[in-house]
């Protein structure tokens, strides 16, 4: 390898923007993601004083105008999780580790060419970069910015922050990618509009309420490790969720939340899924009745029962309400490790991967219990692949192991699991997000 230049940074771009600007210190780097034809990418250089380097046809031309580098481009993304048709199934992470004047050049070829004490420390300093975006979404600056660019001083006025610590926290995540900067204007970038309440693909909710409820409880991870027991509940004195729920606060801070993270991990799934047959649907741990009230708005046929902690639905009646849907869907209240309602179709999302498989069977059986005859199953879960491709549930399954217990399943581990709790996995449906559906019948 010769003509290296050594960059390092990260960025982000959506599902569908297959082509992205991303800033390497005063160069912008063009970047195309193109992995169905075999690369993994095409590289642009944009010189910094306003010359633009040509597309360079896929690895094979490094163009080497003004001097500078340009070549194939390192990106961290798993090449497994395109499409047929290369477009990502979802956001994809990326970050830029180099540039070598190389050919074709595969993933697992890719060498790091940071040292690899300093990557680590970057590695290390997650933390801060978990708290750096909380403190944006906080304050509410990406929502300050949606209208355009503003100078900091401006900004730390709008979000009653103080001029010096905003701007070196924005400064920051202009190397992730979160803002643009210029002299001390700022700008907010896609991936940072994602902080900012308003856009559909909003994780403000996610932000505030992953930082408020894990973050610190997170730190006994290795209690966890060492011991096997959930760290949270020995960091917090009670199990997670009763923790969340004893304060309103953090209680509609999680309905927010879940409702972020469900958007935009279940991508398009539920626009061409359609639920089995069946009069009544029952969501439970269904929250404040949002997915609930997405699958049934266009069904005027089924009744709906929203079923949650008490705690919990609070928030549903306004959700019920504001959809119309009073009238046909009721809010009950109750532990699903007790007893559930009745019900021809049950749903349930992202509530297994919360709890050990113990747990599950309890609550599997529970609604195998009430279930009508014939009555059929609806999870909304991610499926883990196998091997070792980065992947969103490897790092969810750690959140699941140190606050709650639960953990996210290969397919495999979701056919087991049903059968142990009465049910026979059917067929699993895949969309463009994380989440899957995977349909079951009762024994
Ligand atoms: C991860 S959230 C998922 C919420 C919602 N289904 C969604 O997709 O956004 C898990 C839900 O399970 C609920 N839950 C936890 N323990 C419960 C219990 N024992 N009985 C009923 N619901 C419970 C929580 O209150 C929470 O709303």
């Amino acid at each position: 390898m010769e003509e290296l230049v050594r960059v390092d940074g990260a960025g982000a771009c959506d599902a569908d923007v297959r082509e992205h600007v991303f800033e390497v210190g005063v160069r912008q780097v063009h970047v195309v993601l193109c992995p169905a034809v075999g690369d993994l990418a095409q590289v642009r250089p944009d010189v910094g004083e306003g010359g633009a380097g040509g597309v360079s046809s896929h690895a094979s031309s490094g163009s080497r105008r003004s001097g500078r580098c340009c070549s194939i481009l390192m990106i961290v993304v798993d090449l497994q999780d395109y499409r047929e048709d290369g477009i990502p199934p979802g956001p994809v992470l990326f970050q830029i580790q180099g540039f070598e004047k190389v050919g074709r050049s595969r993933m697992n070829h890719v060498i790091a060419e940071i040292p690899a004490a300093m990557r680590m420390q970057q590695l290390l300093g997650g933390f801060e970069v978990s708290q750096a975006l909380y403190v944006i979404a906080e304050l509410g600056v990406a929502t300050a910015l949606l209208e355009g660019p503003r100078t900091v001083e401006d900004l730390a006025s709008a979000t009653g922050a103080d001029v010096d610590a905003l701007w070196r926290i924005i400064r920051f995540l202009a190397t992730l990618d979160v803002f643009r900067t210029d002299g001390e204007t700022v700008e907010v970038t896609d991936l940072g509009r994602t902080l900012a309440d308003g856009p559909v693909d909003s994780l403000r909710g996610l932000a505030r309420y992953w930082m408020e409820t894990h973050y610190a409880p997170f730190g006994s991870l290795l209690h966890t490790a060492r011991t096997g027991q959930i760290g949270a509940t020995e960091y917090l004195g009670k199990p997670f969720f009763e923790w969340v729920n004893e304060s309103p606060h953090l209680a509609e801070l999680q309905n927010i939340a879940m409702a972020d993270g469900a958007r935009s991990n279940r991508g398009e799934l539920l626009e061409s899924y359609q639920l089995p047959e069946g009069k009544t649907v029952a969501d439970i741990g269904g929250a404040d009745g949002t997915l609930l009230v997405e699958l049934l708005a266009r069904q005027p046929a089924r009744r709906g029962i929203v079923f949650d902690l008490p705690g919990v639905l609070a928030r549903a009646s306004a959700t019920l309400e504001a959809a119309g849907l009073s009238d046909r869907v009721t809010a009950v209240g109750g532990d699903f490790f007790e007893n559930v309602p009745t019900a021809d179709v049950y749903v349930m999302s992202v509530v297994l991967h919360d709890w050990d498989n113990a747990s599950c069977v309890r609550i599997l059986r529970n609604i195998a219990k009430a279930a009508a005859p014939g009555a059929r199953l609806v999870l909304l879960e991610m499926v883990m692949p196998p091997g070792n491709s980065p992947h969103f549930t490897k790092m969810i399954d750690l959140t699941m192991l140190a606050l709650l217990g639960g953990r996210e399943r290969t397919e495999t581990e979701w056919r087991r699991l049903l059968r142990d709790g009465g049910f026979t996995l059917a067929r699993v449906v895949s969309g463009s997000g994380v989440i899957s559906v995977i349909e079951a019948t009762i024994n």
